[in-house]
């Protein structure tokens, strides 16, 4: 496996790949601290294609919270090995200042889907996200690159970004990887103690519930009041939002039709810690 720090020796090696034969490349973005989740879009990147490239860049412009930031885990030792095991064959370890570096950005407009759910609770952060992955997919040129589904909002954002900015890039995305209770898989879930890591597993376990509550027919608003005073009666635990949308549009969802598919987007503070969460519903 070989690691690069630089965007122009990335972008050599890359384009020296590419004019060796007819090699696919597949692409995983990633801010490190890795797990199990973001192991199974490497391994299913480097199953159907010839080269996988991973990424490590903790990106400043995405955080909205600098506490965050700065609290981000960081396990680069061991991130690399983990790679090296799955048989990833490039990781690319940027610098802030080469990444943007004559980064003019790109503009898009979001059809206001950087304003709900997760936009609304984190101004700029979808907007930090378009840079960073336009940037990374100018560097790399990959045929496929692999998201996974428990960042659902940001993985709709960079299908409509890769349609607006033209690149024939297909966008994979990857099934929600959880812990035996349930949990999630999160670098973030790196920050829990192990009083909140056991209360977080509530999360997953009240979307089951209400999926297996709702019916066609229903309103989904007192479900999303159910989930949030359920959420409030463990200790230490909020919910920040609860919707029920679109999956395609992300068109919020007030009542369940026929035929068809929801998804349910929850995030909750455990403490400090912001996690996420969805599970998609077919009726
Ligand atoms: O999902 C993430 O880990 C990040 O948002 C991404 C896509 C690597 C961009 O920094």
């Amino acid at each position: 496996m070989k690691v690069i720090h630089s965007v122009s020796d990335t972008q050599t090696y890359v384009r020296e790949l590419q004019m060796s034969g007819n090699k696919t490349i597949g692409f995983v973005p990633t801010m490190g601290a890795l797990h199990k989740g973001h192991m199974s879009l490497v391994e299913q990147s480097v199953k159907n294609n010839e080269i996988t490239v991973a990424s490590i860049f903790i990106n400043p412009r995405q955080f909205n919270d600098k506490s965050d930031f700065d609290n981000y885990p960081v396990n680069h030792e061991n991130d690399l090995e983990l790679l090296d095991k799955a048989g990833c064959d490039i990781v690319f370890l940027p610098s802030i200042d080469d990444i943007y570096k004559n980064f003019v950005g790109f503009n898009m407009d979001f059809n206001g889907l950087d304003k709900i759910y997760e936009g609304e609770f984190r101004p700029g952060h979808f907007q930090g996200v378009v840079d960073i992955v336009y940037r990374l997919f100018e560097i790399v040129q990959p045929n496929k690159a692999y998201f996974g589904l428990k960042d659902f909002q940001q993985l709709a954002i960079i299908k409509l970004m890769t349609k607006l900015a033209n690149f024939n890039i297909e966008i994979v995305s990857c099934p929600i990887v959880r812990e035996k209770s349930g949990l999630a898989m999160s670098s973030r879930n790196l920050r829990l103690s192990k009083e909140q890591f056991k209360n977080a597993a509530n999360i997953y376990r009240l979307l089951i519930v209400i999926s297996n509550k709702l019916k066609v027919g229903e309103d989904t608003d007192k479900y999303c009041q159910f989930f949030i005073d359920e959420i409030e009666k463990i200790p230490d635990m909020k919910a920040e939002y609860c919707v029920f949308c679109n999956p395609e549009s992300l068109d919020l969802v007030k009542k369940i039709n026929k035929n068809s598919q929801i998804i349910m987007c929850v995030a909750v503070w455990c403490g400090k810690i912001r996690l996420i969460d969805n599970i998609i519903l077919v009726f």
